[in-house]
């Protein structure tokens, strides 16, 4: 039987894939189920975004877990996310470290409930030898917050004579970004139907292919994966050139 994976060009993996994981709600709530059962059986889908990626050879995978936003939720939603956050991360540590997963976060941790942001951490410093997939959880992440506190950082610079209006340019203010240590995503995929960015990763998205499909995040598998990797390579990325030009390699 043939492989979905042997379509893959390999020379023309993505380093970086983002994925705004959503529907698992109405996933649920299809069978009958509570919205927090949608969640925890996305966690399956998590592993196995995960171990495709490893597998084609991406090096950078951005999970959306938690926005800014999803505070507004019921209580007992909220609750039960942060306790499934703190949950899979004691289960997966292992195989991160298994499998040279390093873990790294965007958004802002800090004020996270305090035993989410200690396993949070604990995982970052524990999985932070790791070199072969570097998987990044948004967690109550904003991109607009993100932007709010580069603009923050970098006036109170110029405020200090530290920075010269002159010297704010778009490399600076990617350096100030939560993500100034990770390549932008080539590829951003959102499940669930919804064809909406959700405030995330404005600045960084500025020329991803978006890739969107009807599937449920829980639903979503291997192929699922594959599949959205393959549209990518289909895609002609011009940068605002002409095809043309691409084709020539001007
Ligand atoms: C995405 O699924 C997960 C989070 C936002 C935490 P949803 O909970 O948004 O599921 P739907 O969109 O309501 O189906
Ligand atoms: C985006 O999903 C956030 C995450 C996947 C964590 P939402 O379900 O919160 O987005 P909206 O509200 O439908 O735009
Ligand atoms: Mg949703």
């Amino acid at each position: 039987m043939t492989d979905l994976i042997d379509t893959i060009i390999p020379e023309k993996i993505p380093q970086h894939i983002a994925i705004i994981m959503d529907g698992n709600g109405r996933w649920a709530n299809e069978k009958g189920q509570e919205r927090l059962f949608g969640h925890s059986s996305g966690v399956k889908s998590v592993r196995e975004a995960i171990k495709t990626a490893i597998e084609l050879g991406v090096r950078y995978i951005t999970l959306y877990a938690f926005s800014r936003e999803n505070w507004n939720r019921p209580k007992q939603e909220v609750d039960g996310l942060m306790d499934l956050l703190i949950l899979s991360i004691a289960n997966e540590i292992e195989e991160f470290n298994e499998n040279g997963v390093r873990l790294l976060t965007i958004g802002d941790i800090n004020n996270l409930p305090e035993n989410c942001m200690l396993s949070i951490n604990d995982a970052v410093s524990r999985t932070s030898e790791n070199s072969k997939l570097t998987l990044i959880l948004a967690v109550n992440y904003s991109s607009k917050w993100e932007i709010t506190q580069a603009v923050k950082t970098i006036t109170e610079s110029v405020n200090n004579s530290e920075l010269a209006i002159t010297e704010i340019t778009e490399n600076l203010i990617q350096r100030h970004l939560s993500t100034n240590s990770i390549p932008d995503p080539e590829l951003l995929i959102r499940t669930s139907g919804e064809y909406r960015i959700s405030n995330f990763l404005l600045w960084q998205i500025a020329y991803t292919e978006l890739y969107f499909t009807e599937i449920l995040w829980p639903d979503f598998r291997r192929n699922d994966f594959i599949q959205a990797v393959i549209e990518y390579q289909n895609r002609e990325r011009r940068f605002g050139l002409l095809s043309t030009q691409i084709d020539s390699k001007i």
